[in-house]
């Protein structure tokens, strides 16, 4: 008889809501996502022709953006959200980002639907939760409709964080 039996199935469910137009977005919302859709035009991205724009509201109220900037060295390239969320923290230490918002656009046209990020910007925007202590709310923005997901870390189930780390340097 086999022994090795599973005792449990626990399945994840990521909440988020979705929106038809970005009129229906609450005001800083729909600033945020205007934001980085003006963001995505400044991209670098030669390469994918994927440009996408980010735009993070701070506790202050500020707005970072940042884009894709690629690279001929293909790996060097970095994030949108890395870039803005990067950008924030150089310039506005202390200051917590509150929200998120991502566009993307391909062949000059906004994306159809929402783009998503990356599994490493996930851990980054994770990593900036814990860090501040503060979740960050995440506007996935396109032409056709956009996702709202109230925190990070939904986006990434069963992270690994600072906190599994055995000794955490102050
Ligand atoms: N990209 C981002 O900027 N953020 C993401 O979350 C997904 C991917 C960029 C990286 C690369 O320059 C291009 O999109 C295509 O992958």
């Amino acid at each position: 008889m086999n022994k090795r039996v599973m005792k449990r199935t626990i399945n994840i469910s990521i909440p988020y809501k979705e929106f038809d137009t970005i009129e229906e977005l609450e005001p800083s919302d729909r600033e945020l996502l205007l934001s980085a859709m003006e963001a995505a035009k400044n991209a670098y991205a030669p390469y994918s022709g994927f440009k996408v724009g980010a735009a993070v509201r701070l506790e202050s109220d500020k707005i970072v953006n940042g884009t894709n900037i690629e690279n001929a060295a293909f790996p060097s390239g970095i994030c949108a959200e890395q870039a803005a969320l990067s950008g924030a923290s150089s310039n506005y230490p202390g200051d917590a980002p509150l929200a998120i918002a991502l566009a993307a656009i391909s062949g000059q046209e906004l994306l159809q639907e929402p783009v998503s990020p990356c599994g490493n910007c996930r851990q980054v925007i994770a990593e900036e939760e814990t860090r501040n202590g503060k979740s960050i709310r995440i506007i996935l923005g396109s032409k056709n409709k956009i996702w709202v997901i109230e925190k990070g870390s939904d986006l990434l189930p069963l992270q690994f964080s600072r906190n599994d780390l055995p000794v955490i340097p102050r």
